[in-house]
């Protein structure tokens, strides 16, 4: 039979009773609760979820104070503990937050400076890291699932931003195993490395859209993640921007935005258009462009950032709104993906002050070029029924994730070119730290395509059958993890490690 085949007609004898359900049993999940729980997260998947309050006014993300008190360092304290969070009305959901607030604080700082931020992890009974996703920090101070912090311990994390570095990078825990949960619980915020000559006019303002995918109980709590989740990746009913749902913006006519928009989702593939407003791309995860590109529509995959610049030219109403994106659901439960409305923004009849142009070229970006390395990463799913449930494995090269297997080896400072082969059923958005990268390449059916343009990524999406070539290169020694980053599947093994040599 083949293997996709065998996998749909397993969960459908499992979904036909939650107590074949329960007895499923999928190894490396050994906080996973199939048993009282099981049967209502499936029951839940068919019910309406819970209405969200829509249409308040966008609300900032609260700034991390620097509390160093002098030019050029960055100094503040992130802790991570159980919050409550009001997403309904007359209920309180108990989330996992950093200061207190879901998304976390959003840090800004400029490139050249020192970050010294103490990290207190005040999760109970968890261990937990930050993980300073996309930027180019120390191997040993990138919050590694090696360096885990002890639930009621203290940590510093430091490191220096280095010039050039200018880019939308984000925070998350990176702990072995619980990486998925601690951030759908709420663990994740925005880290902005300003430029300090940015090419970008000041008028356009500059705002970070966080956007996070909420699942909520009837009672109010956030639901385990059930078998699908772990197959798929935990998708929510509800993705909210800055942690509110469709909430309003009120712009005069004219109004040019620049919008940072975070993928922060575990693993809900959002391709976006706006209706009645103009898209220019001029940032991707490591940065700005080399130059403005128009965008009719974008697709961000879990972990993803793109930095826009949008023209609010008539008045009316514009909406920032999903498309559809088949990107190889499993099983039953395929989310609506199409016609959510993200963003509302209110363009009124009053035209704004006129509005400096956005410049043509916005920053040189080098090409990495000659490769001494190739390799060759090939993503995979397996399943196979045992007597005792469905296993299932999510693996690089054949193999799932061990802390204690180094399974590159590379020299700092040499650029390689990596092939990422994804010989599975679903796509797989390939993420690797400590560096950014480029993508010279995607191959699929035998087709090759370039990327319409050069841009610093530290995560580009697989395609299920696609082959995704790009230039890298480490600058510093050390550990370092590449994953799919939905979440799920990096738990699930779906790893590896490289060490980088001087
Ligand atoms: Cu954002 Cu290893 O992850
Ligand atoms: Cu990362
Ligand atoms: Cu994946």
């Amino acid at each position: 039979m083949h293997r996709r085949g065998f996998l749909v007609a397993g969960l459908a004898a499992a979904l036909s009773g939650s107590r074949a359900l329960a007895q499923m049993k999928m190894d490396g999940m050994p906080d996973m609760d199939m048993g009282d729980h099981a049967g209502h997260d499936m029951g839940a998947m068919a019910q309406a979820p819970a209405a969200l309050p829509e249409g308040e006014t966008l609300r900032q993300l609260p700034l991390l104070a620097n509390e160093a008190g002098r030019p050029g360092l960055f100094k503040a304290r992130l802790t991570a503990e159980a919050a409550k969070a009001r997403f309904v009305e007359d209920r309180d959901t108990p989330i996992l937050a950093y200061n207190g607030t879901s998304p976390g604080p959003l840090i800004e700082a400029y490139e050249g400076d020192r970050v010294e931020i103490t990290f207190a992890n005040r999760i109970a009974g968890e261990q937990s890291t930050i993980h300073w996703h996309g930027m180019p920090v120390p191997a040993d101070q990138d919050g590694n699932p090696m360096d885990p912090v002890a639930a009621g311990a203290d940590r510093v994390y430091a490191f220096e931003l280095p010039e050039g570095s200018a880019g939308s990078y984000w925070y998350h825990p990176h702990p072995h195993g619980r990486t998925a949960e601690q951030v759908y619980r709420g663990l994740a915020g925005a880290f902005v490395v300003k430029a300090k000559a940015d090419p970008v006019p000041a008028a356009y303002g500059d705002t970070v859209l966080m956007f996070t995918d909420l699942r909520l109980a009837a009672d109010g709590t956030m639901p385990d993640n059930t078998m699908i989740d772990m197959m798929n990746g935990r998708v929510g009913d509800h993705v909210l921007v800055n942690g509110q749902k469709n909430p309003k913006l009120a712009l005069a006519a004219g109004a040019k935005r620049r919008l940072r928009l975070y993928n922060a989702t575990n693993a809900r593939f959002l391709r976006l258009a706006f209706a009645n407003a103009t898209m220019t791309v001029i940032g991707s995860d490591g940065g700005l462009l080399e130059a403005p590109v128009a965008a009719d529509e974008i697709l961000l995959s879990p972990a993803e950032r793109i930095e826009l610049v949008v023209a609010f030219d008539q008045p009316g109403t514009a909406t920032l709104t999903t498309l559809d994106y088949d990107r190889g659901w499993m099983g039953p439960g395929r989310p609506a993906d199409a016609g959510l409305t993200l963003l509302t923004v209110d363009v009124s009849d009053t035209p704004a002050e006129a509005m400096p142009p956005l410049p043509e070229r916005l920053r040189p970006i080098a090409p990495l070029g000659g490769p001494t390395v190739n390799r060759r990463l090939v993503f995979t799913e397996t399943m196979a029924m045992n007597p005792t449930g469905m296993e299932m494995g999510f693996l690089i090269n054949g193999k799932a994730f061990d802390m204690g297997r180094v399974d590159i080896v590379a020299r700092a400072g040499e650029t390689e070119l990596w092939e990422i082969v994804n010989q599975a059923d679903m796509d797989h958005p390939f993420h690797l730290h400590g560096t950014q990268f480029q993508v010279v390449e995607r191959e699929r059916g035998g087709h090759v395509a370039k990327p319409p343009y050069l841009a610093w990524k530290d995560t580009v999406n697989v395609a299920r059958g696609e082959t995704v070539r790009l230039l890298t290169r480490q600058e510093r020694p050390g550990a370092r993890m590449y994953h799919c980053h939905i979440l799920e599947h990096e738990q699930l093994g779906m790893m590896g490690l490289v060490d980088v040599r001087a």
